[in-house]
């Protein structure tokens, strides 16, 4: 047997009506906030991520899935899709169009992570991004969007936590001072850390190890080092989030894992989630458009992993049992009327009515058995007898009524009793 590969999932028909929800309640917010869909390529040249997300992130330099293809170019298949995005908006001209574009977009994105509980190799994402604002009411209107999205899908007890790593002047400031302070700590540090000091000290913050957590406790932290322009930024967005309503708190520490981040940064976490915590998170990259070539573009945007919105969801129980996916279905006594099977059913669906019959040839036993598996709301039986009469049954499968019904008269039958 063949199985699918190390890090990927099958998404399953029992699961993938979870997944529709899900996805419905994302396009009727987007649509709500008047972002509209874009979809980009699922790979990239690899330039596009190098550049854009940074050599010396783990995204880069350890999970990309990257190829020669047979044209000896170099391609990757999509990490993360923000710098696609970019890269489609500077190669369509949308800013010269339009000086703001707002995009969402949902797909598989492919990292090459250690597989578990909520981490996967090919994940799925959903994002919106906003470009051409440098403004803190797009950083607003961005996180609005995202907590709408998880609100609407029941998730409640969700934390937004947000910090900002200012302009770049600021953050080059901190990085010094940062780097100062962990040299001076460096026999403390994990080996790893000992590594990131030199090729990306703003993510020794993020590490989970302990001997690190005890220097990270006393580091400097880069709300000390925003400068003006910073400051009164991320003082707005702020307050912006508590006039509407959205709870926040602030983590010095939070640094993001890729490199084009400036201003705000914001993760969404969730206690279910146990180790993998972060189930969606986002910020402004008012650097990306030049590092890919296009003309500098202020942007703010978010991803949210599904997979972990999903297993959320089934903690919480926030989702509903799976519904019938038939409203009715036709049952034949003997196989020479499957013709006619075939024909009621499809006049019925032409009215808009999930219909199926049985494609197995089985006993009428059988295709009762099967009638209530699908949790069919009707069956209508195309009886011997009662044909000869040019009529059917119909069976009313969460009462057991039944009646008999001219098949002329069995479209009408259903516009009557839906
Ligand atoms: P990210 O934090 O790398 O951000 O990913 C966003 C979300 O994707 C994560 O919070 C997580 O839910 C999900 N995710 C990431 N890796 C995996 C994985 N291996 N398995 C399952 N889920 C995963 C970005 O990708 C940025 N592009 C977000 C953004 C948009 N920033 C600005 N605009």
């Amino acid at each position: 047997m063949i199985q699918a590969v190390r890090g990927t999932k099958d998404i399953l028909p029992e699961i993938s009506y979870k997944w529709q929800i899900v996805e419905e309640k994302i396009r009727e917010q987007t649509s709500r906030f008047c972002f509209q869909e874009i979809r980009v390529p699922i790979f990239e040249k690899t330039e596009v991520f190098s550049r854009g997300i940074g050599e010396n992130t783990d995204v880069v330099g350890k999970e990309m899935y990257t190829f020669l293809d047979r044209g000896n170019e170099s391609i990757t298949l999509r990490p993360e899709g923000t710098a696609s995005v970019v890269r489609a908006v500077i190669e369509n001209s949308l800013i010269q169009q339009n000086p703001i574009s707002r995009l969402w977009y949902l797909g598989p994105f492919f990292r090459y992570e250690r597989p578990q509980k909520g981490r996967l190799r090919q994940f799925h994402q959903f994002g919106a991004e906003c470009l051409g604002s440098n403004l803190p009411e797009s950083d607003i209107e961005i996180i609005n969007l995202a907590t709408s999205c998880i609100e609407s899908l029941g998730i409640n007890d969700y934390n937004l936590i947000i910090n900002s790593l200012g302009n770049e002047n600021s953050r080059l400031n901190y990085r010094n001072s940062l780097v100062e302070y962990l040299n001076d700590n460096k026999n403390k540090l994990s080996e790893d850390s000992q590594k990131r000091l030199d090729t990306n000290p703003l993510r020794v913050l993020d590490s989970k190890s302990k001997e690190d957590q005890e220097v990270i406790k006393n580091a400097p932290i880069i709300l000390d080092y925003l400068d003006e322009e910073s400051n009164e930024h991320f003082n707005t967005v702020k307050e912006m989030l508590s006039n509407i309503n959205i709870k926040y708190s602030i983590n010095p520490k939070l640094v993001r894992g890729l490199d084009y981040y400036s201003h705000t940064v914001f993760e969404f976490q969730h206690q279910a989630l146990g180790a993998q915590d972060s189930f969606g998170g986002g910020g402004r990259y008012n650097g990306l458009f030049e590092q890919l070539g296009g003309k500098s573009t202020p942007a703010v945007g978010f991803a949210m992993g599904l997979e972990r919105i999903l297993l959320i969801l089934d903690e919480i129980n926030a989702l509903p049992v799976q519904d019938s996916f038939a409203d009715v279905f036709v049952i034949t006594s003997n196989t020479n009327i499957v013709a006619l099977a075939s024909k009621i059913s499809n006049e019925l669906r032409k009215t808009g009515l999930k219909v199926l019959y049985d494609v197995l040839r089985r006993s009428m036993k059988a295709q009762m058995r099967e009638a209530n598996r699908v949790l069919a709301k009707y069956c209508i039986i195309l009886g011997e007898e009662e044909l000869k009469n040019n009529k059917v049954i119909i069976k009313n499968l969460k009462n057991s009524e039944q009646v008999d019904c001219l098949i002329e008269n069995v479209t009408d039958f259903f516009k009557n009793n839906r």
